[in-house]
């Protein structure tokens, strides 16, 4: 299992191993999504610690996130998928 705590909302919430974040994201923190498909950058949130247990970004969220100015540690929060571990975010 892994934990992810949302430090602006001072909770957290365990879910599996490999798996997409969306699918547990959406019932347990009040992150707002929209097109779930990396295109409208409403999901936006930073990582805080533990970037190393999510999957890398792909080219077009990269791209996505170059064209909204986005700062190094900021990832589109329904293109992440969970390895494992801790992660903390706030958005
Ligand atoms: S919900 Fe649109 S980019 Fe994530």
């Amino acid at each position: 299992m892994a934990r992810i705590t949302v430090r602006n909302e001072g909770a957290s919430f365990e879910m599996p191993d490999n798996a997409p974040f969306i699918d547990y994201a959406r019932d347990n923190t009040s992150i707002m999504f929209g097109c779930m498909k990396g295109e409208c950058g409403i999901c936006i949130i930073t990582i805080v610690k533990g970037k190393e247990n999510l999957n890398p970004p792909v080219h077009e969220e990269w791209l996505k996130l170059q064209k909204m100015g986005a700062t190094p540690g900021q990832r589109l929060a329904c293109q992440l998928w969970v390895k494992k571990g801790e992660i903390e975010i706030e958005y």
